[in-house]
């Protein structure tokens, strides 16, 4: 394992921030439960420790505590925001509220243009602000190194110990020169060296798995999509045909995807698969149900009973591979919570029952979608899986409103393959991050040749994107929609109209569901 920065997370939004640009410094790091001992830090012998930022006051009654040991350990500490004042806390420094809590901009004057903390960052720079209390009186051996207008002491240091704290927030793109502060805290003070890469994440966690399994066995659910499937090839790596891959065709994927990625996973990338054609359960389950719930619902339950069967035709599997992305690990660790580490199910699989005894392997936890992306290019995996766009879990049934059918499969499977065929050659820029078709529950009538129809209509949703969570309608050329919207209704059977989805999320989601 290379030298390993632990970010303790109050709560904080940016924790996942920090930890990706501590990832970008060259610096391996892994986000941890606030309220981790530090004879369990210990065991991970950290190279240096940074304390996140957290919803709460410090002065408030019950807030997020640490473990005193971990400021006297001797390893190098930063304290961003509430890290900051937690740490001035723990030392003995005075705090008090601040008649007007400061948020959002302000300018940063380095006071000590000795420390190495702000080596390179001008006298006055731009920082962003978040706190509502502001640290007045140090300790001895702590000195204050910057301050704004409202907070006299913005940044503390103690150069002997190592032990450093911001109130502002580097991580952030607002701060001008916070990839500076982080810079200077990892390589000057911590001097860690810039040694990590995704190939050498790929070799320790790699040698990781193996270590963890020995000589047993593990199983793994694909789904076609890309995480899952790095998350496999890394353990096939890591003890090849101890791992066996299943993965169910639940007849909701997507044009010729089932036979594609099979034949991707079987013959490029050599993994052991057994594919399960379960198309006939599924549809069978889904009969009738209309509402999305309880087509979730159904085909959640049935993944798990046709995943179950074919797992207990291996004997003696041990371990579930799951491709687990950081942004998948919610409830994780929050002040609010108590409760330490705790994993939501991965939505895709569903949440495999406790009977089947299994412990997970989630050799992905740490990181996030583009890191996995890299990850899987380093793993060798064919630019069709990595750049593969999202798709949900529950496929194509999400995408037709109302009852799945056969036929309405057909109709959205052969309009959702146009949908693509079109915009993936109008090598667009900026190319848009989704796109599909839907199929909605609405007819109307329409005129073909000589005769009235009566038929479906259909929508396309294109939409630009960073992560799914907000997203804005393609601006797509007129001259797109225009053969997307002919090609549909003259090669469809059963469509005789198409509407374009101009509505951004929020408020409307990504899925029609
Ligand atoms: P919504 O519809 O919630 O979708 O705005 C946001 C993003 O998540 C994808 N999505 C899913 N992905 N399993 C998944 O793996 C699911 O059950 C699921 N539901 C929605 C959706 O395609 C979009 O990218």
């Amino acid at each position: 394992m290379p030298p390993t920065v632990l970010i303790l997370d109050f709560g904080a939004q940016y924790s996942q921030l920090i930890a990706r640009r501590t990832r970008e410094l060259g610096v391996y790091c892994e986000i941890v439960p606030y309220d981790v001992t530090w004879s369990a830090l210990s065991l991970r012998r950290p190279a240096a420790l940074i304390l996140s930022g957290g919803p709460e006051s410090t002065l408030a009654e019950g807030a997020p505590k640490m473990d005193p040991k971990i400021v006297e350990a001797g390893v190098p500490i930063l304290g961003i925001c509430y890290g900051m004042q937690l740490l001035a806390r723990d030392i003995g420094a005075e705090l008090v509220p601040l008649d007007q809590a400061e948020y959002g901009p302000a300018t940063l004057v380095v006071g000590d243009r000795e420390t190495p903390l702000f080596d390179g960052v001008p006298e006055e720079s731009r920082v962003w602000m978040s706190h509502g209390d502001s640290v007045v009186a140090l300790p001895d051996g702590y000195r204050a190194l910057a301050s704004t207008a409202r907070c006299h002491v913005a940044a503390i240091g103690n150069a002997e110990k190592k032990i450093y704290g911001v109130q502002f927030h580097p991580e952030v793109v607002h701060t001008e020169h916070g990839r500076t502060v982080l810079d200077n805290f990892l390589h000057e003070i911590a001097a860690l060296g810039r040694d990590w890469k995704m190939e050498s994440f790929l070799d320790s966690s790699v040698r990781d798995v193996r270590e963890r399994v020995g000589a047993d066995k593990a199983i793994c659910a694909l789904s076609g999509g890309v995480d899952s499937a790095v998350a496999a090839t890394l353990v096939a790596r890591a003890i090849g045909e101890q791992l066996t891959c299943i993965f169910v065709d639940h007849g909701l994927l997507r044009e010729k995807e089932a036979e594609e990625v099979v034949a991707a996973f079987r013959e490029v990338l050599h993994l052991n698969v057994v594919a399960v054609d379960a198309r006939e359960r599924f549809l069978h389950k889904l009969a009738g149900i209309e509402d999305p719930e309880g087509k979730r619902l159904a085909i959640g339950h049935e993944f798990i009973a046709v995943f179950e069967s074919e797992a207990e035709k291996i004997p003696g599997v041990k371990y579930l591979v799951q491709g687990t992305l950081y942004p998948d690990v919610i409830e994780s660790k929050t002040p609010q919570s108590k409760t330490g580490q705790k994993i939501k199910s991965h939505h895709n699989v569903g949440g495999l029952p406790d009977e089947m005894n299994l412990t997970l392997i989630e050799p992905l936890r740490a990181l996030f979608k583009d890191e996995v992306r890299e990850l899987g290019a380093a793993l060798g995996l064919p630019p069709a899986i990595v750049g593969r766009q999202p798709f949900p879990g529950p496929g194509l049934a999400v995408r037709i409103i109302g009852e799945v059918t056969d036929e309405r499969l057909a109709i959205v499977r052969e309009a959702d393959a146009i949908v693509r065929a079109e915009i993936d050659s109008s090598k667009l820029d900026p190319h848009p991050w989704q796109y599909f078709a839907v199929l909605t529950p609405v007819k109307s009538v329409g005129v073909m040749g000589d005769g009235r129809t009566y038929a479906n209509l259909v929508a396309i949703r294109a939409i630009t994107s960073e992560d799914g969570m907000t997203a804005d309608w393609a601006r797509l050329p007129h001259a797109l929609l225009e053969r997307m919207s002919a090609r549909i209704v003259n090669e469809v059977r059963g469509v005789n109209r198409v509407a374009y989805d101009i509505t951004t999320k929020p408020p409307a989601t990504v899925e029609w569901e």
